[in-house]
């Protein structure tokens, strides 16, 4: 499977996200690859660490491509069974040509208006790569929204349930669970780690659990 994890905005969660996928994807066993896309190099650090650092969790190799991804991610495949990409905060040569060859693609966001407001803009580059897509013969990419950093206040609730109507209103689905803002998240990516290689906070592996088994399953319910 190949993943792409992208949006306009940035310190939205994208490298988390990356990181937590492709361990995720790691733990079923096939090689898996993480993309870095952006000159921060946040994913391909992240994934250098976990190699010195934590040589016996479930394993992360990683490149840094930039610009136009396809043919680099074609030949990759050959090799890894799970890819995913981590595509920087803007819209660039690497998340539009993204989205020509992944399966999937993962638009974590917060639930803040103006968050919302730049999802418009990646609601349309989506909408132009299934054109591209139908006309050569592939399946639509299929886009998810996540809201990232939500609050665990009851109310809060509210305020999903009034984005998800926005951004479904642009024509982008969203992903039935979001991701509550929690420590562990920041703490557990130090020397490469994520929280499902440790049992410190049960919430948080629990809850990523579902939000990628909803996002990665092979078959999406209709
Ligand atoms: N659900 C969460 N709860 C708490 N902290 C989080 C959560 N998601 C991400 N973070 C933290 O927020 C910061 C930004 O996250 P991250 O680096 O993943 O965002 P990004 O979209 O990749 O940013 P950039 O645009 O700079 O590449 C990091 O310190 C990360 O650990
Ligand atoms: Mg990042």
């Amino acid at each position: 499977m190949i993943v792409l994890v992208g949006s306009e905005k940035g310190g939205v969660g994208k490298s988390t996200i990356a990181a937590h996928a492709a361990v995720r994807l790691s733990m079923t066993g096939k090689p898996t690859l993480l993309v870095d896309t952006d000159p921060q190099t946040t994913s391909a650090s992240w994934a250098a660490a976990r190699r010195l650092h934590q040589p016996d969790l479930a394993p992360v190799d990683s490149r840094k491509i930039t610009g136009d991804i396809r043919s680099s991610i074609k030949e990759l495949a050959q090799s890894y069974g799970h890819i995913v990409i981590d595509c920087g905060g803007a819209d660039s040569v690497a998340l539009r040509s993204g989205m020509l060859i992944a399966n999937r693609l993962i638009i974590p966001s917060r639930v803040a208006r103006r968050d919302l407001e730049t999802l418009r803009h990646v609601s349309a580059l989506v909408q132009t790569a299934n054109e591209q897509r139908q006309s050569s013969g592939l399946n639509p990419i299929l886009a998810r929204v996540v809201f990232n950093m939500t609050r665990a206040l009851p109310n809060f609730w509210t305020r999903i349930d009034a984005a998800k109507e926005v951004i479904e209103a642009m024509g982008l689905g969203v992903s039935q669970y979001p991701i509550v803002d929690r420590v562990s998240y920041d703490d557990s990516q130090h020397e490469g780690g994520t929280v499902f290689d440790s049992s410190a906070d049960h919430k948080a592996y629990e809850e990523m659990q579902r939000v990628l088994q909803a996002l990665l399953r092979k078959k999406q319910p209709e």
